[in-house]
């Protein structure tokens, strides 16, 4: 039996306001193809301006609330207060060292450094995990001191709920107390007179002046001056995928540029993934060669000396190809596992030009598919002169002019 519509039913019907929007927005109606022309055209313009303005401009209201004043958020002003080193006019940076950090150690005697109790360890770490991370310390050193060009940058942390302290900052002052040839500027080498200050405090080093007399202070000038030293910290990385980009975005925040070649110091059984995964997710070609003819990325590995880790090999392996920038999932677990300390790393502004890469996620199993699409600094095109292939053709085209000086997504400038 159907039933008749009632005058109730009708007279809803026709006064519903989103009925009568809805049959009007679901109408047909016809669009010329200048109209869908010019529609596209407006839509390329935004996206265009969009995407070149992230994370570069930012617009200010001054106390009358009207006049917007813009000014670029690239923290130049910032930097300025950057002390000029000793010899870092003469050694242009040019290669990331990378170690790679693991744990965090507690401090005190360099002689109780191999115990497990000096350490803040994960379960499986315990057990003589902390001798290869002693290693890595070590080659990371031996790397730095080689290449006056190279910058040493220790990469992790808060990592651990029972310390307050960066994984990084624990390896840096491991490194000052080892008895190992620090990495500092070419002139500078002369000025550090001694490693005494980081010398353990024990009774059979009768050489270091605290020992002799604890009342006796340390005149400034013989402690080494750590800003002439070739090495520093990356604090905020989470997992291995962040030590190698954040550990990027340091060395542009310490030097200004960002890097030509890239040793990482780390496990051996992390090789693969460092290589096939890590370094694609950021689009860094692993195979390429720098201007000095060296790979562009190598990688040192050093693994325990008992074989505990063939397991996490794959898991991590696998997890990564499919989530190559790990904010996904177990990945994911892991970083909020490590991040109670709730820290937003600051590259977002200090290495402005991978803010967009430091902050990508694509879906989740995205794989290759989810790559990072927009301009990179070490993307081909941008690379020596900054003229790619495009962008010469132009010129040939112009008989060797632009039209216009260029300035590409990343804030370079091709000019004539
Ligand atoms: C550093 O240089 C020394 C001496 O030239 C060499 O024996 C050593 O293998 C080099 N180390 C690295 C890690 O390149
Ligand atoms: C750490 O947590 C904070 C907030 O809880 C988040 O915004 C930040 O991105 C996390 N850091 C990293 C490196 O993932």
């Amino acid at each position: 039996m159907s039933l008749p519509t009632t005058y109730a039913d009708m007279r809803g019907r026709y006064r519903d306001p989103w009925k009568n929007i809805h049959a009007r927005l679901s109408a047909r109606s016809r669009v010329t193809n200048l109209g869908v022309t010019i529609l596209v055209f407006f839509l390329a313009v935004s996206l265009l301006m969009n995407i070149r303005r992230s994370g570069r401009i930012v617009q200010l209201v001054d106390s009358a609330g009207s006049d917007m004043i813009k000014c670029t958020s690239s923290v130049e002003n910032l930097r300025k207060s950057f002390p000029i080193v000793y010899g870092e006019k003469d050694a242009l940076l040019t290669h990331l060292v990378v170690v790679a950090g693991h744990a965090i150690w507690k401090g005190g005697d360099l002689d109780g450094v191999h115990n497990d109790e000096n350490w803040f360890l994960e379960r499986y770490q315990r057990g003589g995990s902390v001798n290869t991370f002693v290693e890595h310390i070590k080659k990371g050193l031996e790397v730095a001191v080689n290449d006056t060009t190279s910058l040493l940058v220790f990469s992790g942390g808060q990592t651990r709920n029972q310390a307050w302290t960066t994984e990084a900052e624990s390896y840096y002052r491991l490194a000052l107390q080892l008895p190992t040839t620090l990495p500092t500027w070419p002139i500078s080498s002369g000025r550090i007179t001694s490693k005494a200050a980081f010398a353990p405090l024990s009774a059979d080093a009768p050489s270091t002046m605290a020992s002799t007399s604890p009342s006796v202070i340390q005149p400034v000038d013989t402690l080494p001056d750590l800003a002439n030293i070739r090495m520093t910290t990356e604090d905020f990385a989470l997992d291995s995928f962040q030590n190698l980009l954040f550990s990027i975005a340091r060395f542009r925040e310490y030097t200004g540029t960002y890097p030509e070649k890239i040793t990482v110091v780390g496990y051996k059984f992390k090789e693969q993934r460092f290589k096939d995964l890590h370094a694609k997710a950021m689009r860094w070609d692993a195979n390429k060669l720098a201007k000095d003819g060296e790979k562009r990325f190598h990688y040192i590995g050093i693994d325990d000396e008992r074989q505990l880790h063939a397991q996490e090999k794959d898991n991590a392996y696998s997890l990564f190809a499919k989530d190559l920038y790990g904010c996904h999932g177990k990945l994911l677990d892991k970083r909020r596992k490590r991040n109670t300390s709730r820290r937003i790393p600051p590259y977002i502004n200090s290495a402005y030009e991978i803010a967009g890469l430091v902050d990508w996620c694509p879906a989740d199993n995205a794989g290759l598919q989810g790559l990072y699409p927009y301009s990179l600094p070490w993307d081909p095109r941008v690379q020596g002169s900054a003229i790619g292939r495009g962008a010469r053709l132009a010129l040939e085209q112009n008989g060797g002019k632009f039209a216009q000086e260029e300035i590409l997504a990343d804030g370079k400038k091709i000019v004539t």
